[in-house]
């Protein structure tokens, strides 16, 4: 089965969403095989986020994601990568459809509540990133 990563923002701890959002991925029918808590430190963000690196909205991003705690969690799931993006809804809640966790949570596109990788071979980089193997189920 595939895998993808999800980040659970910090506007998500923000706003005591962070169960929904766990019934909502639970509900679309994904295996939860890893999750943690983790208050990120300035040198991991900009790593994670080192493709944006110089767009105008990277400080702004690295700044969002270091305002508090984050939960990191692997998902599993036929389609996965695609599956969890079809549920987080487009990146900009503007665009995002009916039924989707960004149109119904998300503020905008800098806080947008989730994240998920956006191609299978990103997912492994990215489970990697946070997760060793002996902490997946
Ligand atoms: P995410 O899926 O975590 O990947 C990179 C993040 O950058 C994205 O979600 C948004 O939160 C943020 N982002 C992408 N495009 C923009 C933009 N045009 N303005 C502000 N933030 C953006």
């Amino acid at each position: 089965m595939e895998r993808t990563l999800a980040i659970l923002k910090p506007d998500c701890q923000q706003k005591k969403l962070t169960g929904k959002v766990i019934d909502a991925i639970l509900a679309a029918g994904f295996n939860i095989i890893g999750l943690k808590m983790l208050v990120l430190k300035r040198e991991q963000v900009e790593a994670f986020y080192e493709v944006h690196r110089g767009k105008p909205f990277y400080v702004r991003l690295i700044d969002f994601m270091l305002e508090g705690p984050v939960l990191v969690a692997v998902l599993e799931k036929n389609d996965a990568v695609q599956a969890w993006r079809k549920l987080m809804g487009c990146t900009n809640p503007a665009d995002a459809e009916t039924g989707t966790i960004r149109h119904a949570w998300a503020e905008t596109v800098s806080r947008n509540i989730v994240h998920g990788s956006d191609a299978v071979e990103t997912a492994e980089k990215e489970i990697t990133f946070f997760f060793s193997k002996s902490e997946l189920l």
